[in-house]
This record gives C-alpha cells, sequence and structure tokens, in this order.
C-alpha cells in the first residue's frame, strides 16, 4: 500500500472514530436515563468538543485487526474517552497546569466553572464504568466486562494515570532523572494509551496471550513516546495550531522530555521508542499496517 493510501485509511478510520464516539454516547445517556442538566452539558463539552481521539483509534485498530464486533469496539472506545476527557479537565484546572484553552477553546473551566469542571471530571470517570457494565456488547465482549473494568480502572487510577499525575506535580520545580521521567511519562500517558491497545485485543475471541504481551509491548513503547512528542510541540509548535497554550510546561516548571534532556534529546528518545514499537510489530501474525502507520503519525503530528 502507498503511503498515500495508507493515510487516507488512517484518516478515514479517525472519521469513523468521532461519528462513533459520538453516536455511542448519545446511546450511553438514553440508555441509562441521564437527564439534561447543567453537567451534562459540561460532560459534553469535554468528551466531544474536538481532540484527536487517538485512543479510540488506536482500540478501533486494534479491535479491527482482530476481527472483534464494532459495538464492542465503540463500548470500550467510549469508556477509555471518557476517563481521558476527564484527566483532561482535570488536568487544566488551576490546582494543576492552570489552563485557559484546550482544542482551540476555552477549557471547561473557564467553560462553565471550576465546581462544574471538578463535577464533570467526576462524572465522566463515572461514565467510563457505566459504560462498560452498560452497553450493549457481544456475548464473548460481555464475558470480558469484569475484566475491562479491572484493566480500565488500573490503567487510570493510582498505579495508573493519577500516580503519573501526582509524580508529574511533585516532579515540578525539580530536576529528575530518564528513568523517573520515564516512568512518569508511562504512567501519567502511557498507561491510558496502552489500555486502548489492550481492551481493542481483549473483546476478540481470537487473541492470544502472546498477541496480548505482544501488543503490550509496542503500546508501552507508543505511550511514552505519545508523551514525548507532547512534550516537545509545547516547545516548537504555536498555540493556535496547537490549540491549547503553547510553553504551559515551561511556565510551570514542569519536568519534561525537553527540560531534561533538550529538543535533540527528546528527539532521540522519542525516534527510539518510535523505533522500538514498530520493532514489537513484526512479530504480530496480523496485518499490521495501520498499526505502523498510527506509530509513523507519532512521530509526525504537529497538534
Ligand atoms: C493530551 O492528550 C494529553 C496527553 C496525554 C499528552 P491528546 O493529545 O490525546 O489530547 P486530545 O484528546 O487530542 O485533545
Ligand atoms: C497530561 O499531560 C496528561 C494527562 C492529562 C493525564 P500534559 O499536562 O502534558 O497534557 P497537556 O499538554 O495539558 O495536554
Ligand atoms: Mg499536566
Ligand atoms: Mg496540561
Ligand atoms: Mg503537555
Amino acid at each position: 500500500m502507498t503511503a498515500l493510501l495508507m493515510q487516507e485509511s488512517l484518516q478515514f478510520l479517525q472519521t469513523q472514530s468521532k461519528t462513533e464516539l459520538i453516536e455511542t454516547f448519545r446511546d450511553y445517556v438514553r440508555i441509562n436515563d441521564l437527564p439534561e442538566s447543567k453537567l451534562l452539558d459540561a460532560m459534553h463539552y469535554a468528551l466531544l468538543n474536538g481532540g484527536k481521539r487517538m485512543r479510540p483509534l488506536l482500540a478501533n485498530i486494534v479491535g479491527t485487526m482482530l476481527n472483534a464486533q464494532n459495538q464492542d469496539i465503540n463500548a470500550v472506545s467510549l469508556a477509555i474517552e471518557c476517563i481521558h476527557a476527564y484527566s483532561l479537565v482535570h488536568d487544566d484546572l488551576p490546582a494543576m497546569d492552570d489552563d485557559a484553552l484546550r482544542r482551540g477553546e476555552p477549557t471547561c473551566h473557564i467553560k462553565f466553572d471550576e465546581a462544574t469542571a471538578i463535577l464533570a471530571g467526576d462524572a465522566l470517570q463515572t461514565s467510563a464504568f457505566e459504560v462498560l457494565a452498560t452497553l450493549p456488547m457481544s456475548d464473548f465482549a460481555s464475558g470480558k466486562r469484569v475484566e475491562m473494568v479491572r484493566e480500565l480502572s488500573q490503567a487510570s487510577g493510582a498505579k495508573g494515570m493519577c500516580l503519573g499525575q501526582s509524580l508529574d506535580l511533585i516532579a515540578t520545580n525539580e530536576t529528575i532523572d530518564f528513568d523517573a521521567l520515564t516512568t512518569l511519562h508511562q504512567l501519567k500517558t502511557g498507561a491510558l494509551l496502552a489500555c486502548a491497545v489492550r481492551m481493542g485485543a481483549m473483546i476478540s475471541p481470537i487473541t492470544t496471550e502472546e498477541d496480548l504481551l505482544t501488543l503490550s509491548t509496542f503500546a508501552a513503547h507508543i505511550g511514552i513516546a505519545f508523551q514525548i512528542q507532547d512534550d516537545i510541540l509545547d516547545v516548537t509548535t504555536d498555540t493556535a495550531t496547537l490549540g491549547k497554550q503553547q510553553g504551559s510546561d515551561e511556565a510551570n516548571n514542569k519536568s519534561t522530555f525537553v527540560t531534561q534532556l533538550g529538543l535533540d534529546g527528546a528527539r532521540k528518545a522519542l525516534n527510539e521508542h518510535h523505533h522500538q514499537a514498530k520493532q514489537a510489530l513484526t512479530s504480530l501474525p496480523y496485518d499490521t499496517h495501520l498499526l505502523e502507520m498510527f506509530s509513523d503519525y507519532m512521530i509526525t503530528r504537529t497538534f
């Protein structure tokens, strides 16, 4: 497949993930009878007002590669994106990164108010698990509901994303070593991306233990690469392109790959993880071209 065709198939899947996320959230609201409210408006805003939807895209690519059913892919995608959206709402709060711009629009606490943003984040988090508990799934994926709740809670909680966010705050104004920085990135960002890959695989009956291990190795490298590129873009891209405040890390005195290793060092680390991710794919007995494309997109994306 030519590079152009591959790019088009990735874009097509990205658009598909967007449409399906919107429709699946609408189904979730209906099935669970959520009343219209300011809270639901704020949740809707945080979840569906733009964003690259990388995690749904990843779950979609992996699930499709393994012949998973669409309704199962859609449910896990929504659950993971709910956690991601909540993490961004809380990340932007004055107590954390204190940012006013997200996806080219006011952050949730600016658009609504701080208390509503905290609650919207809280409710999006519980929605993720309500989605896994209540949305229709195939018999096979239904049998995995509890396992998926464990997977998602562990990726996002006190040994996953939340721990990473806490380490990120502790490392503010500090110099930390390469290993600590890698762990921080792996937890705050890598864990949820890996969860998207793993859940995309868990809903398929053909996935073997070996596939899951290989995909986890791939995902670990992709996850760190994603945050390294986020750190690089914070320095190299302008606010309009980013859709969030350029230079936020420096303004907050964050420990990032760029502040600790310089731009060249960060790019070297990014290339190394990109290489390792693609290397892992070579041992998978499936058509991995879209995962390869996704890996390349990690290092070429501009926002
Ligand atoms: C931003 O995530 C925060 C990180 C984990 C680096 P994304 O870059 O995926 O944000 P959206 O969803 O596209 O806005
Ligand atoms: C945030 O990292 C990661 C999570 C929200 C878990 P950043 O603070 O670097 O994300 P941005 O740059 O604000 O999107
Ligand atoms: Mg942050
Ligand atoms: Mg931030
Ligand atoms: Mg950032």
